[in-house]
């Protein structure tokens, strides 16, 4: 038996194939193009998840286990909205979880006390719902034909299944969900414009969703193949390593910066700006805060230096330096945790005549850690103390940008060897979960070999300092201040 997990993340598509005892087997990517059509708007085209699918899913297909795959698993980037016409065809392209044109619908909603009642958070500008008022006051003609709302994942499941079906940790983050008790809130989809027959159906993520279609199981050369509800990344990621147990979690230096901790029981505190949503197994929860832009300030920085984000880390070697005199804030796209601030964009403070690409690489590396120590700060403000951390994503490969994040943050940082599959390895665990029937945390143990990163003690005062001056710089980096 095989099984297979996809990571439909904001940069390209993952499969990851894993043998019966869920190890990575082989693993092939595919890119997924994003526009802007204007500042503050991500948009992709969900015709271009499919083709990274298919093309994904021929490089595996050379692989012997291919044949073997039992179950199917999505993770997802989470919020986006795809909106479906009767016939099951998107009506335009998909509004992504970094897009903030929503601001002043989300600022709207979120003057109605029965979002962050029923839902355990605060209606961020990226989140579903304000989304779709948004469509409804810009795009009418496209509004009034929305038959379904999916999210990205739910809209691969439907490719898979042919139903509409969606995990409940991506469904928490619409906006529409009773995230305490699992289930849509009639309430609040009235409150937003839409109607319940317009939300797909919805499961726990590690539960059996449907089969595949038998067209595309023949297509494939397979058998019958399980799809599992899967999940949003973060909880898929979460899956990935082992992050069920209370106060177990990981820091992931994907797109976004996100800190997580799983939780036992539902205590959201939206007054922290940190986000509570369903993990993808029964009866747990996940609390994590969220900075837009981590590597996409480093992509955007290498961008303009026609250089790789790894050269510019190599550049800096191992070995973590004293703080920059530079201070970047890295607003980008506007921030979630802890400011709920669509309007703060980034900037360099300190620039001199000797600022090289080095000085402002370090600055960047910073920027971005200081923002996740503002995320943990609101974190630690929930009640949750990690003292260890996972680390995830791609930035996560930077040995220094983990040392500075380790010591800047004052947590121990695990990174799993293999860590590199995240979220994709988590899916392959829902499907594995999904398929046997097992009990999740016999399949999702945390990685037994991983690298640590400890915090640089000398080094700590320094960095404290410097992040007190980024906390002092925020207000320059609001719109209006
Ligand atoms: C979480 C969030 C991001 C996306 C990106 O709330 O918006 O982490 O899921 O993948």
């Amino acid at each position: 038996m095989a099984y297979l997990g996809l990571d439909l993340g904001t940069s390209g598509l993952r499969a990851l194939l894993t043998d019966e005892t869920g190890s990575p087997i082989a693993s092939a990517e595919a890119p997924c193009p994003t526009a802007h059509p204007a500042s503050g708007w991500s948009e992709q085209d969900p015709a271009d998840w499919i083709a990274a699918l298919e093309a994904a899913i021929a490089a595996l297909r050379s692989e012997p286990a291919f044949r073997d795959i039992r179950g199917i698993a999505v993770s997802g980037h989470m919020h986006g909205a795809v909106l479906l016409d009767a016939a099951d065809q998107p009506l335009r392209p998909c509004i992504m979880w970094n897009d903030t044109r929503a601001h002043a619908e989300a600022s709207a909603m979120d003057t109605n006390p029965a979002f962050h009642a029923i839902t355990g958070n605060i209606v961020f500008p990226g989140f579903t719902a304000p989304k779709l008022a948004w469509s409804q006051h810009h795009e009418p003609e496209v509004f009034t034909r929305i038959a379904k709302v999916l999210l990205p994942a739910a809209y691969l499941n439907l490719y898979f299944t042919g139903d509409h079906v969606s995990d409940l940790s991506d469904a928490a983050g619409t906006a529409w969900l009773d995230t305490g008790v699992g289930r849509w809130s009639e309430e609040l989809l009235t409150a937003g414009g839409m109607r319940p027959n317009q939300m797909p159906r919805l499961t726990e993520g590690c539960a059996p969703a449907g089969t595949l279609r038998p067209a595309l199981a023949r297509k494939w050369g397979l058998g019958e193949v399980t799809v599992a509800g899967g999940a949003g990344d973060n909880a898929a990621a979460a899956c990935g390593v082992g992050a069920l147990a209370e106060g177990a979690g990981f820091l992931s230096l994907g797109t976004s910066g996100v800190i997580l901790i799983a939780r036992e029981g539902y205590s959201p505190a939206p007054e922290t700006a940190v986000h509570t949503f369903r993990h993808a197994v029964p009866d747990r929860w996940i609390q994590m805060s969220v900075m837009l832009s981590a590597t996409d300030s480093l992509n955007w920085l290498a961008a303009l230096f026609s250089k790789t984000p790894k050269a510019l880390t190599a550049a800096l070697g191992p070995d973590l330096a004293a703080p920059s005199p530079l201070t970047y804030l890295p607003y980008l796209s506007g921030e979630r945790t802890p400011h709920n601030d669509a309007a703060a964009r980034g900037a360099f403070l300190g620039l001199t005549r000797a600022t090289d690409r080095r000085e402002m690489t370090r600055a960047v590396l910073e920027g971005v850690a200081f923002g996740l120590r503002d995320g943990l700060e609101a974190i630690r403000a929930t009640g949750a103390a990690p003292a260890t951390l996972f680390a995830v994503g791609g930035g996560a490969q930077s040995d220094y940008w983990l040392r500075l994040c380790a010591t800047v943050l004052n947590v121990t940082l695990l990174r799993p060897k293999g860590g590199e599959f995240g979220a994709a390895l988590g899916a392959a665990r829902l499907a594995m979960t999904a398929a046997t029937g097992k009990e999740p945390a016999a399949i999702m143990t945390p990685p037994e070999d991983c690298e640590t990163f400890a915090p640089d003690a000398n080094l700590f005062p320094a960095y404290e300092a410097a992040y007190r001056r980024f906390c002092d710089a925020y207000p320059s980096a609001r719109a209006n201040p």
